[in-house]
């Protein structure tokens, strides 16, 4: 067994409130209320445990990280230990003063969240009406206020068609990277899979329009982009590895190695009320679980990808398989690959609608919304 080196990164998921209702939505199932969220006092304690821990990097993620009225004070204490900050947002309720309080704060860069470059069909994908246009007003103040901008796009069905608009819109508003992430059918998203699965031929056409833009941009725009996993080979690495470069906290203080394990049943994840990072981290038996090859099965354990992808994602197997410890079905060689056959049929097909996530708690639900919502 190699030994285990300290993270790299924390995902700071304030809060799980959300103003959109994304069908994708990664947040687990059961949503943590306002009033269970971790205070600004704890938040600065985890902080301060991550840094001793060797972390380098705090992304400030949700739900919606712009609803904590705390966060300037967040990003604050994170670049004053040493922390590089990042904000993670939609961008909706982001204005020049609030923006001007977090850089003064030390925030360093942001990722700005588009459901689609085409205004319509980006408010519908998002559940709210004005969310398009609220995004790229906080994208200019963004740029405008000197920070580094990257814009995520998390594609599928629905809008990967629109991707050669997607990458003219980040170039547009000045970013420096577009990350475009399929999604991960998990959760909400597994929900909604044959409406957003998309079908092979728009696979294809989306690698070549991205190969095009590489070349095109190149020293202008970085884009990260890879295949999805109903449609690899092989599995990635997720999160880098269980256990190995990652972790998280959830609004209520749960620390996870990535933001799906809480649908894993069998595993019992400490809060930071109950332990430090760093025993989490090391000692904690649900780190330790899918940490290395040696939970590995058959046919990860002989296979020489093991410590590349170390067996795909855990919480694709469980959804897929109802094992976590089972190889991950996104790979040829995993037995259960025939359960993805079926889902990628139903992409041929036509799709159906998908259900909205419901965030009971949503901030600012406006009327615009509710209309769209009917
Ligand atoms: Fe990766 Fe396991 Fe597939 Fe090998 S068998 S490529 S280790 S998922
Ligand atoms: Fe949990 Fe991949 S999302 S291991």
């Amino acid at each position: 067994m190699t030994a285990v080196e300290p993270p790299l990164a924390l995902l700071a998921e304030l809060t799980h409130r959300c103003p959109l209702r994304c069908p994708y939505c990664s947040n687990p199932l059961e949503l943590s209320r306002a009033s269970a969220e971790l205070d600004t006092e704890s938040w600065k304690r985890v902080l301060g445990e991550a840094a001793v821990l060797g972390v380098l990097q705090v992304h400030f993620s949700g739900g919606e990280p712009l609803v904590r009225r705390d966060l300037a004070d967040l990003v604050r204490h994170a670049a004053e230990i040493g922390l590089y900050g990042n904000l993670i947002t939609s961008g909706i309720s982001l204005d020049a003063g609030r923006l001007a309080a977090l850089v003064e704060a030390g925030l360093e860069h942001v990722q700005l969240s588009f459901q689609d470059a085409e205004m319509v069909s980006g408010d519908r994908i998002a559940g709210l009406a004005g969310a398009q246009e609220a995004k790229r007003r906080a994208a200019r103040l963004v740029r405008e206020a000197g920070l580094p901008l990257t814009v995520n796009a998390v594609v599928h069905r629905q809008n990967l068609d629109g991707l050669g608009e997607m990458i003219e819109l980040a170039v547009a508003l000045g970013a420096d990277r577009l990350e475009v992430a399929h999604v991960q059918y998990y959760g909400w998203a597994l929900r909604n899979r044959a409406a957003l699965l998309p079908s092979r031929d728009q696979l294809d056409a989306a690698t070549v329009a991205v190969e095009a833009a590489r070349a095109r941009l190149a020293g202008v725009l970085v884009i990260d982009y890879v295949l999805p996993d109903y449609y690899a080979h092989r599995p990635k690495a997720c999160m880098g590895g269980w256990g190995r470069r990652f972790l998280n906290v959830t609004p209520a203080g749960k620390v996870l190695p990535c933001h799906a394990a809480e649908t894993l049943p069998a595993l019992d994840f400490p809060t930071v009320a109950e332990a430090s990072l760093s025993d989490i981290w090391y000692r904690s038996s649900a780190f330790e679980r899918f940490r290395g090859t040696d939970w590995m099965p058959e046919p990860c354990r002989s296979c020489d990808r093991r410590e590349i992808d170390w067996g795909g994602c855990r919480c694709q197997a469980f959804a897929l398989t109802g094992d976590a410890a089972r190889t991950d079905p996104a790979c040829t060689l995993s037995p259960d690959r025939e359960l993805l056959v079926g889902a990628r049929k139903d992409a041929d097909e036509t799709a159906p609608g998908f259900v909205y996530r419901q965030h009971s708690a949503a901030p600012g639900r406006s009327p615009q919304l509710v209309s769209l919502m009917e």
